[in-house]
């Protein structure tokens, strides 16, 4: 595949074609899902929970996840390697730039950070200085005790606004990509279409620019029941290269999401 970058992405929006996105945390998998054209690759600290057993994120250290970086990088043979920043990683504007920078020299290359319009002046610093900024908004696991539970969010008027505005205000602010977890339909439409930088979705419907799946998840690799969005992509292939690059064609094709998968 050839080398995959922001401009790569940025032109895919631009022609209106799908790119896909999956966690990986090992060398073997990065070489298998770069392999199999899978754009973006995620060291998602969703590793806390699929590697580590903990029942949330929060427990995941930054070097945790700069370790499993290390190993994805070793193997990728051209996707976008995306590491998430981990909770309270960014407790002060000092401690974001490190630990952004830790990242970076595993292997990154972008970090992404859960937040609001709050984060505008974090992402400023970090672009400012070469790290491109992917923003997770609308679910963010990380923020797991203060919602409540894990929840589909921007349900209301109100909060769909909310989410489409700090969206713009982080795309102002210099981020590279959008995230966009557990929201209707319409917010992710509405998003991919307000901001001019690429739009990746789990549990965001169909209208975002990408798509991104937890890597066990869409193995059926799971330790009990999972969430709406998740399709298991191996029971209707052989093997787990197969699976993985039917992820990739159904994304492209725009059948993955379907209505089963969506929140409305
Ligand atoms: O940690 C993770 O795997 C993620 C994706 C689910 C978006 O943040
Ligand atoms: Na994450």
């Amino acid at each position: 595949m050839k080398t995959v970058t922001i401009s790569t992405l940025n032109k895919l929006k631009q022609a209106g074609e799908k790119f896909s996105c999956l966690t990986a945390y090992d060398a073997t998998f990065s070489s298998q899902i770069s392999t199999a054209g899978v754009e973006v690759m995620l060291i998602g600290d969703s590793l806390g929970m699929v590697l580590q057993g903990h029942d949330s994120t929060l427990p995941v250290s930054v070097d945790d996840i700069a370790y499993h970086t290390q190993c994805v990088a070793r193997g990728n043979k051209g996707s976008l390697v995306m590491a998430d920043m981990p909770f309270m990683s960014n407790a002060s504007m000092e401690q974001m730039l490190i630990n952004a920078g830790k990242l970076m020299q595993a292997g990154a290359h972008m970090v992404k950070i859960e937040g609001e319009a709050w984060l505008a002046e974090g992402i400023r610093e970090l672009t400012r200085r070469g790290v491109p900024v992917c923003a997770h908004l609308g679910l963010t696991p990380q923020m797991v005790n203060q919602f409540g539970g894990y929840k589909v969010q921007g349900k209301t008027e109100e909060a769909a606004q909310a989410i489409i505005a700090a969206s713009q205000t982080l795309v102002d602010a210099g981020a590279s990509v959008i995230l966009l977890e557990c929201v209707p339909n319409e917010v992710g439409r509405l998003v991919t279409e307000a901001v001019q930088v690429p739009v990746i979705g789990i549990g965001a419907g169909p209208y975002t620019d990408g798509q991104v799946l937890v890597l066990h998840d869409m193995l059926g690799v799971t330790m009990g029941r999972t969430a709406r969005f998740v399709k298991n992509f191996m029971t209707e292939t052989d093997s787990i290269p197969a699976a993985i690059s039917r992820f990739h064609q159904e994304v492209k094709d725009n059948t993955f999401p379907a209505e089963e998968h969506c929140f409305q």
